[in-house]
């Protein structure tokens, strides 16, 4: 061999190392991206998450999403198997069953909702994988769309807008659907934690008179002078209010407390307002309350069940106005609870506290 060809020999042996070197490098780096930049993966249970929870969670994990809608339970089933984190984005059930599909690695769980109802808590407790939801970035919008309520309700647009359906515009008359006045008002609350005090505080702008609420515990001193409110017994919040808003969560204690014998010592003039749950309202005796005028009317964004049947009675009434559980609907809301949900993972995946833990 020439020195020449020896040369040419070496240099491009040299070259084919270095390339070969650079793609393994290239390889290996890829490799450390994954399992150091990218430690964790999280499955992100529902197709519609709003980017913003998802963006938060690619800056450190790996995502598996479920792309099933309604949810595919064998797709959850199977995409959950050995991810670090669940992102739970729908109302699908979250009990043993995924759990153990998941693995014993499984260490955060967050929902996308303020309500659980549909977790296992126990269950979880139980492994030690902690728990976090969405609680009070819901408030305003809930809050806001109960003070439409009140409004809808008070004024009958129900009952109004069907007199456009059916032709029957009568505004000759002097007191055609005549409603309720806000001003001046006692505006009572069974239950008022965040939801209801925001309710309150956006009504006292409509020049009410007071608030009362029924609450187990009194709220501090310092919310009820802000709220002009007073704490009083269910007795009197049903005889002193001219509107009612039940703001509080469906427990064994509240389940029907809202029955016939409640409706008959409310005041004929009086509004219902349900941003709470369903069930704290016995729907039947509510029905016949309202088709007797026994009160004015009610406003319910949450019926019992859900889905409301097209055909319930409920929906015949010119009084009632009836909304599918729209309460936390909005964009920015839906947004904000992504957001908090993703960190909330993130924080459970760090073994750090959740920003808004379940329990
Ligand atoms: C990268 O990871 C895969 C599997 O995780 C492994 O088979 C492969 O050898 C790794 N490559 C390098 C260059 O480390
Ligand atoms: C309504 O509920 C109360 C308890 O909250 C109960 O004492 C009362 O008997 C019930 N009334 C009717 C008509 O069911």
């Amino acid at each position: 061999m020439d020195p020449m060809t020896k040369l040419l020999l070496a240099l491009s042996l040299a070259l084919f190392i270095s390339v070969n070197n650079a793609s393994l490098l290239h390889r290996a780096k890829k490799n450390q991206t994954m399992s150091t930049g990218k430690p964790f993966k999280v499955i992100v249970t529902h197709p519609e998450v709003p980017q913003e929870g998802l963006d938060i969670l690619k800056e450190h994990c790996e995502i598996i999403q479920v792309n099933s809608l309604p949810t595919n339970r064998a797709e959850l089933l199977e995409k959950i198997k050995g991810v670090d984190g669940a992102f739970w984005g729908g109302h699908e059930k979250l009990n043993a069953e995924v759990l153990d599909a998941a693995g014993p690695q499984l260490k955060s769980v967050s929902t996308m909702s303020a309500g659980i109802d549909f977790v296992d808590v126990p269950e979880l407790k139980k492994r030690g994988i902690p728990l976090g939801h969405t609680p009070t970035v819901l408030n305003t919008a809930v809050a806001d769309l109960a003070v439409g309520l009140v409004i809808a309700a008070s004024r009958r647009f129900q009952e109004a807008r069907k007199k456009i359906d059916t032709d029957n515009w009568e505004n000759y008359h002097l007191n055609w659907l005549l409603g309720q006045d806000i001003r001046d008002s006692t505006v009572g609350f069974y239950g008022f934690g965040g939801i209801g005090q925001a309710i309150a505080k956006r009504l006292l702008g409509f020049d009410i008179d007071q608030v009362l609420y029924t609450t187990r515990r009194r709220v501090h001193k310092e919310i009820e002078e802000e709220l002009k409110a007073k704490k009083v017994d269910f007795d009197t919040l049903l005889a002193q209010s001219d509107f009612i808003v039940i703001a509080s969560p469906l427990t064994a204690d509240t389940q029907g407390v809202f029955n016939a014998t409640a409706f008959n010592k409310m005041k004929e003039t009086a509004i219902l307002v349900n941003i709470g749950r369903g069930k704290i309202v016995n729907q039947d005796d509510l029905y016949e309350a309202l088709k007797s005028n026994r009160i004015f009317a009610a406003g319910l964004d949450v019926t019992d069940p859900e889905p409301l049947a097209p055909t319930d009675k409920l929906l015949t009434l010119d009084n009632a106005v009836v909304l599918p559980h729209i309460g936390s609907a909005t964009k920015r809301t839906r947004a904000e609870m992504a957001t908090i949900a993703a960190h909330n993972v993130l924080r459970g995946l760090a073994g750090e506290p959740m920003f808004s833990p379940a329990y």
